[in-house]
């Protein structure tokens, strides 16, 4: 069955690694990632933004998780990426989703709070866990697109108020990172994080972990990050084996064969990243 967040994510906080968010497109990106967090026993978060659902249709990607989350027995939730409305989240949760992340970061202190506690409180009802943001990430994530000049660093004297009258379970803090990759080294406020964990006691999210030094992330991790969201990073190997294949077998026409070594591939990415989180023989 799929679950929600909340337990993953605070035994992952209690014992010291996170639980990897991977943001999947389609079938074979969730088969791909389910298999291989079974595989190596470590608890999974299967990220879906709007445009995931735009995509492929609210009701295929809950169906194809609910499977996933049978066959397994390592714990699996699907969980709504940077949902801006409430309409579309009500949507999933009345489908049965069962952790829901509510991006109201672009407004103002006040509003973001309004937004994200009307969703927090419909979502319990719901048995649902929220996941909000304080600060406000660059880069690009989908058709979430955020200047440099936009992006702010989360505010630690604000967090705990921001936790406290949303009643969120977990909090997405920006401390450096960008959605997509870098074109520069990133350099990560370790100090800001660990201000925010000091205020806080809801598990920490760390969004944009693609382009992350594996050092850096470990370090956010030590610090308190215990779920860590990577998106980039698995396109990438996707992409680039599915390309290779079609350019050296021009005449394939068969997803089923073409798929394969992008398949591979990802699941390379995937292993690289379980085993960065820590999350691997938790389960
Ligand atoms: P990346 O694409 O940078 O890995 O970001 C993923 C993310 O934060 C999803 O919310």
């Amino acid at each position: 069955m799929l679950v929600n967040t909340k337990e993953m994510l605070i035994k992952a906080q209690k014992e010291g690694y996170a639980v990897p968010a991977f943001n999947i497109h389609n079938l074979e990106t969730i088969q791909v990632i389910v298999e291989t967090a079974n595989q190596l026993r470590s608890p999974v978060i299967l990220a879906a933004t709007p445009g995931t659902f735009s995509y492929a249709g609210r009701d295929y990607i809950q169906a194809i998780a609910e499977v996933a989350a049978k066959r397994y027995d390592t714990p699996i939730a699907l969980h709504l990426d940077h949902h801006e409305t409430l309409e579309e989240i009500k949507a999933s949760l009345e489908l049965g989703t069962k952790s829901v992340m509510i991006d109201a970061s672009h407004h103002p202190f006040e509003e973001n709070i309004k937004r994200v506690k009307e969703v927090a409180d419909l979502a319990h009802t719901y048995g649902a866990t929220v996941e909000a943001e304080l600060g406000r990430l660059g880069g690009q994530e989908d058709d979430l697109v955020v200047d440099e000049a936009d992006s702010f660093y989360t505010d630690p004297a604000s967090a705990r108020e921001f936790v406290e009258r949303t009643g969120i379970d977990s909090l997405a803090v920006a401390i450096g990172t960008a959605h997509g990759l870098y074109k520069s080294e990133p350099k990560l406020d370790f100090d800001r994080l660990a201000k925010v964990r000091e205020v806080v006691d809801v598990p920490l999210v760390l969004h944009g972990a693609s382009g992350i030094p594996f050092e850096d992330v470990r370090r956010c991790i030590d610090l308190g990050a215990c779920k860590v969201n990577i998106a980039t990073e698995l396109k990438i190997p996707f992409s680039d084996a599915l390309r290779k294949f079609l350019v050296e077998n021009p005449d394939a026409s068969d997803p089923r064969k073409y798929m394969e070594p992008a398949k591979k591939a990802m699941k390379e990415a995937v292993i690289e990243k379980i085993t960065m989180c820590k999350s691997d023989g938790t389960y």
